[in-house]
């Protein structure tokens, strides 16, 4: 850990800017102060200690494979194989060597969307996305890294890389040899593909967007293994986060290319979108498992990669598990099955069900035990700022409202955010979160937040300022110019019950400064279109915002088309001024790989983002991590939430059961067939 300087050390440091940062903490009501729940011990370990590339001597395979050689229906594992396969190393394994076989127990709340990541659709979240999806550099290990060896992600389908002297070229270098899971060649044909005809393709609602990686980056194929990016500007190592997970994972070229516009003169935008649909599973992957079964509403079951790419010291071919089931059901579900033993795994992150969570995990017959990590889950209000976007008088007047900084101002402070918390649990488990970094983020300082303390009266003050008046007596407040009613349709995920808690609360409390909230409950698989759409008034929901770096999109305006809460329109976007520094701010951390500067840019971005309530923050917890028992190689230390979530930050495929605790396979001895 670094020593953190006091605003005032800072302010000495870097001049005019920081300095009148500084004057803006002596006002300000300070945070107050936090209780973190955190119990995680771990040992930080080496950057190049967890994993490597290179060849063994020999390799094994899951024995059900050797039947599937022999009838000639594979080639054999040292032929499926890369020269150089990804080796992880035993050391960093908790429970050592593994033994080959069983189910690993998913239950989550989503649903596919479709198979089709590359033109943005998810398969459910819950960690199925990342059991299919492989992507250049990883973050999820990055948990484990000491801080003198964080300078990046670590590789993934990228096993090396490197820079011209001025930062502007980074030349990439793909394992050699990898296959999809049907065993065509993996290379930089579905690099370009990938580059060339989704993120460069405006019709295509790519998770990266062109213009937003590196300020705008091109893309060269050198080789067949070989490509390189051209910058406008300096980078660093810091902007290849940016081809993590969820942006920079490759889709299968050799599908793909059938249905998409630029190769097939009768094929759509839309039916390129649906190229790989939900019901119509199995897909070549990269990731561990394939996809070989959906029943909408039941279950996705995925079966072992026999070309996956990774293996253990011992020459194993991973993953040990064979068999992948993601029930189809709630989130709090995940929970409730974790904790009686029919599901293997829970990302603990429903506040409403801790305490009884908590309780029952303390049990030692209990499956699972339950640690908390630090506040990384924060929910937040988004307001959309799009008023050129707006149709009506109405509603353009409303988002000329929510662009006015008093607005915003009123509405946090007429938030009573103990109450939120205590709406969901009682107990210590949730903090006040006024929006950008959560507090367990690495970027996060008290002091850099500035906060807005429950204050009715001071709400009700800054509504007034503004001509809100009731004028017609029915207890809401009336627009000046439309005389309309303040009403605010406020959408949130209809699967999640804590989110739905916290629109309840945060409805009671703005009716009592006469502002009047209208839930709207959406699907959760529809949800993502229509947030893309910026077809909305306002959005509560859960948005973890811990690095700058990641889905860096979602949450600040580095590109024309995003945030979804202030989208572009045909007459451009009118920028506020604190947003347009907080682009400019994006660029200047992806630019150094100075820590301190970074986190003088993260801190300046976090007063920003707080000062001027860009999203209405709400409460931010901890969560916990359950995994059953009888699963190995779950590293205790593991966190929910850090650079990514846990299902990529476990390292699943490494996981592994004893063979006398295995559950039975629903589909034994069986791989995808295309
Ligand atoms: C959802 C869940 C999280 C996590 C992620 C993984 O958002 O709520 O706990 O499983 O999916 O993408």
């Amino acid at each position: 850990m670094t020593l953190r300087k006091t605003t005032l050390q800072r302010s000495l440091m870097t001049g005019a800017c920081i300095a009148a940062m500084a004057t803006t903490y002596a006002t300000a009501d300070q945070m107050p102060a936090e209780r973190s729940l955190s119990g995680l011990q771990y040992e930080l370990i080496g950057r190049g200690d967890i994993y490597s590339y290179r060849a063994l001597d020999s390799y094994n395979q899951a024995p059900f494979l050797d039947a599937l050689v022999s009838e000639g229906k594979l080639p054999p594992v040292s032929e499926r194989l890369p020269a150089e396969p990804l080796v992880f190393s035993t050391a960093a394994m908790s429970d050592g060597l593994g033994e080959y076989g069983g189910v690993f127990r998913h239950v989550i709340g989503g649903r596919p969307e479709g198979f089709n990541w590359l033109a943005g659709q998810h398969q459910g979240w819950g960690g199925i996305n990342m059991a299919v999806q492989e992507c250049l550099v990883r973050q999820g290990p990055r948990w484990q890294v000491k801080a003198e060896d964080q300078s990046g992600p670590l590789p993934n389908l990228a096993k090396s890389w490197e820079w011209n002297a001025e930062m502007t070229e980074l030349t990439m270098h793909l394992v050699e040899g990898i296959k999809w899971s049907d065993g065509d060649a993996f290379d930089t044909d579905d690099i370009a593909f990938w580059w060339n005809d989704n993120v460069e393709n405006e019709n295509v609602a790519s998770r990266i967007q062109a213009g937003s990686f590196g300020g705008g980056a091109k893309l060269d194929v050198i080789d067949a293994y070989t490509f390189k990016f051209t910058f406008p500007s300096k980078q660093s190592n810091t902007v290849i986060e940016g081809l993590a997970y969820i942006q920079g994972c490759p889709g299968p070229s050799h599908v793909l290319k059938a249905s998409h516009p630029t190769y097939n003169a009768s094929a759509t935008y839309d039916s390129y979108l649906n190229a790989m649909p939900a019901d119509n599973v199995p897909y070549p992957v990269l990731g561990a498992w394939v996809p070989v079964e959906h029943k909408a509403d039941e279950i996705v079951i995925l079966r072992r990669n026999p070309y996956y790419w990774k293996v253990d010291e011992a020459g194993n071919q991973l993953p040990y598990i064979n068999e992948m089931h993601f029930k189809l059901t709630t989130w709090d579900d995940r929970t409730t099955q974790a904790l009686a033993g029919t599901g293997d795994w829970s990302n603990m992150e429903n506040p409403g069900n801790y305490v009884e969570a908590l309780k029952q995990s303390q049990d030692p017959n209990s499956p699972v035990s339950a640690k908390f990590g630090p506040r990384t889950l924060a929910w937040r209000i988004e307001l959309n700022f799009a008023q050129n976007l707006a149709e009506g008088a109405y509603d353009k007047e409303l988002r000329g409202l929510f662009r006015n900084t008093d607005f915003r101002a009123a509405m946090s402070h007429a938030i009573d955010r103990d109450a939120v918390g205590q709406a969901l649990a009682r107990g210590p488990f949730a903090y006040p979160y006024m929006g950008g970094f959560a507090s367990g983020s690495p970027y996060y300082h008290a002091e850099a937040t500035h906060y807005t303390p429950f204050d009715q009266g001071k709400a009700a003050e800054l509504l007034a300022g503004l001509g809100l008046k009731d004028t017609d007596g029915n207890g809401v407040l009336n627009l000046p110019e439309t005389g309309e009613d303040l009403v605010i349709d406020m959408t949130f995920k209809s699967q999640r019950t804590d989110d739905r808690k916290q629109v309840d609360a945060v409805t009671s409390q703005l009716a009592e400064v006469g502002i009047r909230v209208l839930p709207k409950s959406v699907d959760e698989t529809s949800f993502d279109p229509m947030r893309n759409s910026g077809d909305f008034t306002a959005i509560l929901q859960r948005a973890n915002f811990i690095l700058p770096t990641r889905e860096t999109c979602g949450n600040l305006p580095v590109s024309d088309i995003c945030p979804a809460f202030h989208l572009t329109g045909a007459d451009g976007r009118d920028m506020m001024d604190f947003e347009v520094e907080l682009a400019d701010l994006v660029q200047k951390f992806g630019s150094t790989d100075d820590a301190a500067a970074q986190s003088q840019y993260a801190d300046r971005m976090q007063t920003l983002l707080s000062q001027n309530y860009y999203n209405i923050g709400l409460i931010q917890v901890p969560a916990a991590l359950l995994v059953n028992k009888r699963v190995k190689n779950a590293h205790p230390g593991t966190p929910v939430f850090m650079y990514e979530w846990a299902e990529d930050a476990v390292i699943r495929e490494r996981l592994w059961v004893p063979a006398d605790q295995q559950t039975e396979e629903l589909l034994p001895g069986t791989i995808a067939e295309y």
